[in-house]
């Protein structure tokens, strides 16, 4: 990357690879030149979709030396906050929509040395989330319903970035920004546009008949 390419963090995301391979596919992750681990938990409950738990994760671990950034999308998640900090994952993402008393989960997480993040469905406003905001580390902006890898970009939850960029500098915060779901090389552009730090990418990346030249693409899209 030049010397101005953005500090865009890509982020791909574990669910979109061959389960059966996933030594291997985590080990692209980190020879593709992207910088975070997404692993995308399901419980078919919160979504209609099961996906893994923290012994896929804990034995991932030692398969990469990257950030893990869970993606919690479990009802109650502050039942298995101390399993997922155990398995090594470095950011927790809860969906404000899965825990009663967000304010005490974040904190169970914060507590425990990982980073917090939180995470809004595309129905869910900004403004559900305020009264926490200081408290994270990390906001995930679901451009898709939550469950399923493959899925087109919903425009209208891009609007959600640039009100979170405009709050984040109102009230002198310095949580992350990333965006979850269709990102790819048609939708990168508005996505880090409207202000996303980290973007998350299941199907495009691990489709991708090259990932390092995808990684390279996703930022040549993005340098401004
Ligand atoms: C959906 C997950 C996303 C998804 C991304 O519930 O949270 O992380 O796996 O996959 P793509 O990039 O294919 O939309
Ligand atoms: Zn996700």
């Amino acid at each position: 990357m030049g010397m101005n390419a953005p500090s865009l963090i890509i982020a791909p995301s574990m669910l979109a690879c061959d389960f059966s391979r996933s030594g291997e596919e985590i080990a692209s992750i980190a020879e593709s030149g992207a910088q975070w681990v997404h692993l995308d938990v399901m419980d078919g409950r919160f979504v209609p979709n099961i996906s893994f738990g923290p012994k896929f994760i804990a034995d991932l671990r030692s398969h990469s030396d990257l950030p893990f950034d869970a993606h919690l999308m479990i009802d109650k998640p502050e039942r298995y906050i101390d399993q997922f900090v155990d398995a090594g994952c470095d950011y927790i993402t809860i969906h404000a929509e899965a825990s009663l008393h967000l304010h005490r989960t974040l904190s169970l997480i914060v507590d425990r040395g990982a980073k917090a993040g939180l995470s809004l469905i595309p129905s869910a406003p900004v403004s559900s989330i305020d009264e926490v905001l200081e408290y994270v580390d990390l906001v995930l902006v679901m451009s898709v319903n939550p469950g399923f890898g493959g899925q087109s970009l919903i425009p209208s939850t891009l609007r959600k970035i640039e009100e979170l960029v405009a709050i984040r500098k109102k009230r002198n915060l310095t949580f992350l920004i990333s965006v979850d779901g269709g990102v790819n090389l048609n939708t990168v552009g508005e996505v880090v546009a409207c202000g996303a730090d980290v973007v998350v990418a299941g199907s495009a990346f691990f489709n991708a008949p090259d990932r390092s030249r995808f990684v390279e693409a996703m930022h040549q899209v993005t340098w401004r």
